[in-house]
């Protein structure tokens, strides 16, 4: 049995660890607490070194309700600013806190970013992973050698490790590595490492593999928050080579709810796909983009869609993702709960209320990157 209660949750101050860090513990953002299903009573220990892409303000309210805003006894939330590269830190950190599991979200994940300066994603995806893995490794190590059985180690990857598809065909786990990106090179060699750690130490591990997550939290840099942000400031909205690449679209939430599951009831050593099973060409999914922005905020459809620029592709553009998510469905039972529909409305609104959040990062060190690098828009 997994003991699955002082939990290291790596990149947790990111997209897609904060929204895990508010499921867990049963402060789901979508509306309605539709998904407070995660029933989690542990500790968690969110182990962040707040690069451009981290950003506390998305735990205020979890370090308030659960951090440093509550009684020492009754506190169930870490924050340790530390670098997964830095091995002393974190093995200062599985001692102190007593690690029984680790959830891995931490990487450097933006593809463009990984075009124009690779070097911190080969650090960061491939070393920060060996690292925490060795650290894991030696920590839960019995007596005689063996490793403990109650612990897990579990690494988020991405479809992208897959390569790109044509007009048709699905990835699937079996489906060989075919990375294409200097982002993608880095995550798929850190799968390589975790399943080299099962094989070599028997070190308990699952891996999942998962699409496009949308939803609240998300850098601007990414598509979906910046066409909103930017339909919002009357900016131009720029589309890459002729808009005709294609994403799977799943909400974050229903991505976590995958990531509990495969934590709670994986096999070890095993692999899963998430997917949303939700195909968009860019093109496309911007017009709805649109269609919802222009309704919440009172501007004119055909105003907004004036703002479409299509600017140079972006080089080795995979061209489609589409996942077979048929294991994680059949063998664990896993199901999405929002609709495409519900939850890019939801995510929409979420933006536009949420503007201090997002204007905070707009107007930070990010500002300076956007006019090096986007200078040509
Ligand atoms: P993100 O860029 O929003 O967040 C990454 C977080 O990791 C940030 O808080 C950052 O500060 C932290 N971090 C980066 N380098 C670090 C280091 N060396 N030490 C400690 N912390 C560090 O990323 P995301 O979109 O939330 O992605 C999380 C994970 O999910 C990544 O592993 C990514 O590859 C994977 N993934 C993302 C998607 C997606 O659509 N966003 C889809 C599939 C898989
Ligand atoms: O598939 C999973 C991956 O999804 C994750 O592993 C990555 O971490 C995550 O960033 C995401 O990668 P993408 O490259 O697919 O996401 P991005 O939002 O950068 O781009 C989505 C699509 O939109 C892609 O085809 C490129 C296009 N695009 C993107 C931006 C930022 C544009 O046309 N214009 C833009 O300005």
């Amino acid at each position: 049995m997994r003991k699955l209660q002082n939990i290291l949750i790596t990149g947790g101050a990111g997209f897609i660890g904060s929204n895990f860090i508010h499921y867990l513990f049963g402060q789901s953002s979508a509306e309605g607490n539709l998904f407070n299903d995660a029933n989690f009573t542990g500790k968690i220990v969110n182990v962040d070194c707040l690069t451009y892409a981290g950003n506390l303000e998305s735990l205020a309210d979890i370090e308030a309700k659960f951090g440093s805003g509550v009684a020492e006894a009754d506190r169930r939330y870490f924050f340790e600013k530390v670098d997964i590269c830095d091995r002393p830190q974190i093995e200062r950190i599985f001692k102190q806190y007593d690690i029984d599991t680790v959830i891995h979200f931490a990487a450097e994940s933006h593809v463009d970013r990984s075009i124009l300066g690779p070097e911190a994603f080969m650090k960061t995806n491939v070393m920060g992973t060996f690292t925490l893995l060795d650290v894991a490794r030696n920590y839960w190590k019995k007596e005689d050698g063996s490793l403990r059985d109650d612990v897990l180690f579990h690494h988020i990857s991405t479809d992208e490790v897959y390569g790109s598809l044509g007009e048709t065909g699905y990835f699937r786990e079996d489906t060989p590595y075919d990375p294409r990106s200097p982002y993608s090179s880095s995550k798929a060699s850190s799968d390589h490492v975790v399943m080299a750690y099962f094989h070599t130490y028997g070190l308990p591990i699952t891996l999942s593999n998962c699409t496009n997550n949308y939803g609240p939290y998300q850098f601007p840099e990414k598509l979906l928050p910046l066409m909103i942000s930017n339909i919002r400031d009357g900016k131009n909205l720029p589309v890459y080579g002729k808009g005709d690449n294609i994403r799977d679209w799943i909400y974050v939430e229903d991505h976590n709810r995958a990531v509990w599951l495969i934590v709670n009831k994986g096999v070890t050593g095993e692999k899963y796909n998430i997917g949303g099973e939700n195909e968009w060409q860019n093109i496309k999914l911007l017009h709805k983009v649109i269609e919802l922005t222009a309704a919440q905020t009172g501007k004119k459809v055909e105003d907004v869609e004036k703002t479409i620029t299509y600017v140079k592709d972006r080089p080795g553009h995979d061209k489609r993702y589409a996942i077979d998510c048929t294991k994680i469905k059949t063998q664990l039972g896993w199901e999405r709960k929002m609709t495409f529909e519900e939850g890019l409305l939801e995510t929409v609104k979420w933006y536009l209320k949420n503007s201090e959040w997002i204007n905070n990062i707009l107007n930070g060190s990010y500002k300076q990157w956007v006019e090096k690098n986007y200078a040509n828009r």
